[in-house]
């Protein structure tokens, strides 16, 4: 049992880890698909629980060096456990400005350096025995009960009704939709809001020559778009923009294969070259300028993809043969 504990443990891990990546990736079905595996594996984390407890009560009395490690990954593992089910339960979804989805994450991030020395240290090899019938169906009739667990709670969810009942696929909930001044300021990590002086602010892009767009020149355009902005912090926002359509912006008959759109901050993101015609770079919410928390003087509105996406106070475009996927899957400066 103990051997099997660890293992299915590890894979579950790394399930749980995957697909909540992955989750953040989509804006549409495929984000459900891998939550559905992802709150499985957690809850078969948490069912596993009454054996892990004996091997982790023997390893803490033997005092083996690090074992305080150890102790600091339970924390981690438990505090993202429950902060991912109060999140998506709507029991609780914020503690002052911080949500449940961040700490959720947050607690999971502190936990990969500690499973990772935790396999280091407590690694056990795999022997064939392992892989025996009786270990293979216990984890199926884990993942089994894991699955149950799921499909119940969103059941009870919609039964009781609790919040969790109205959040969209990709787990998050609605926040001040139409209200502009309701829509939250976040941003990528440790960037903070830079003030930004239209006067002397200038677009720069570069696709084929290079062309400086200035603020008024700008504002002069109005073309509106009603888009849902998905934050990974866990809200979601309906809210009508208005700019310039990107593709209105570059020469005719421009070619490349993607554009590199980099904000005042750094903070950088690449868009295939064909979806310009999508992307709005707006210059107002709710019909007046941006605030400078939502990315004044120009930001990017790209629907159908998730908040990370919507470059804030951006400076440059360039056009150029990279392909659009030559870059992090997530930011992370
Ligand atoms: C949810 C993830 C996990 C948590 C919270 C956890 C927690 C713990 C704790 C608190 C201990 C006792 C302290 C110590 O000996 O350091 C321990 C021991 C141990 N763990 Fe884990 N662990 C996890 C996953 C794993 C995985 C994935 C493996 C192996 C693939 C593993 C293998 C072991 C082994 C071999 C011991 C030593 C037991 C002994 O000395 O008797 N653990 N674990
Ligand atoms: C230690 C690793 C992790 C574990 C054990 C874990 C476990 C869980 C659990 C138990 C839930 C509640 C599921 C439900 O009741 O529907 C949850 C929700 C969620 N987790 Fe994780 N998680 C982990 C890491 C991550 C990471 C790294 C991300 C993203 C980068 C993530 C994204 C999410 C999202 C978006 C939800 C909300 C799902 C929904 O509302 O349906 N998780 N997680």
């Amino acid at each position: 049992m103990k051997r099997w504990t660890n293992q299915i443990l590890f894979a579950l891990l790394g399930i749980a880890f995957t697909t909540g990546w992955l989750a953040f990736f989509y804006d549409s079905a495929p984000s459900r698909w891998s939550l559905i595996v992802h709150a499985t594996s957690g809850y078969a984390i948490v069912a596993l629980t009454p054996w892990k407890s004996v091997i982790a009560r023997r390893g803490i009395r033997r005092r083996r060096p690090g074992w305080w490690l150890s102790l600091a990954l339970t924390v981690s593992v438990i505090t993202s456990i429950l902060a991912g089910i109060v999140h998506s339960t709507g029991l609780l979804l914020a503690v002052g400005d911080v949500s449940a989805m961040e700490v959720h994450v947050g607690a999971a991030l502190v936990a990969v350096p500690l499973a990772v020395w935790h396999l280091a240290a407590r690694w056990i090899p795999v022997r064939a025995v392992d892989l025996s019938r009786r270990n293979l169906l216990r984890t199926g009739a884990v993942m089994a009960a894991a699955a149950a667990t799921y499909a119940s709670t969103e059941g009870l969810m919609r039964l009781l009704p609790l919040p969790g009942a109205q959040r969209r696929l990709t787990g998050s909930y609605e926040l001040g939709s139409l209200q502009a001044d309701a829509l939250p300021v976040t941003q990528w990590l440790f960037d903070s809001v830079p003030v930004v002086d239209s006067g002397t602010w200038r677009l720069e892009l570069r696709a084929g020559g290079l062309r400086r767009w200035t603020y008024a020149e700008l504002l002069a355009f109005d073309d509106r778009l009603r888009a849902t902005l998905d934050c990974t912090g866990g809200f979601y926002s309906v809210q009508d923009w208005s700019g310039v359509w990107l593709s209105r912006l570059l020469p005719s008959g421009v070619s490349g294969s993607s554009m590199h759109v980099r904000s005042i901050t750094g903070y950088d993101r690449r868009f295939p070259l064909r979806e310009a015609s999508q992307l709005l770079l707006a210059t107002r919410l709710g019909g007046v300028p941006l605030q400078p928390g939502h990315g004044f003087p120009v930001r990017v509105i790209a629907p159908g993809r998730r908040g990370y996406w919507w470059v804030k106070w951006v400076t440059a475009i360039t056009v150029d043969d990279l392909p659009a996927w030559w870059q992090l899957p997530f930011p992370v400066q």
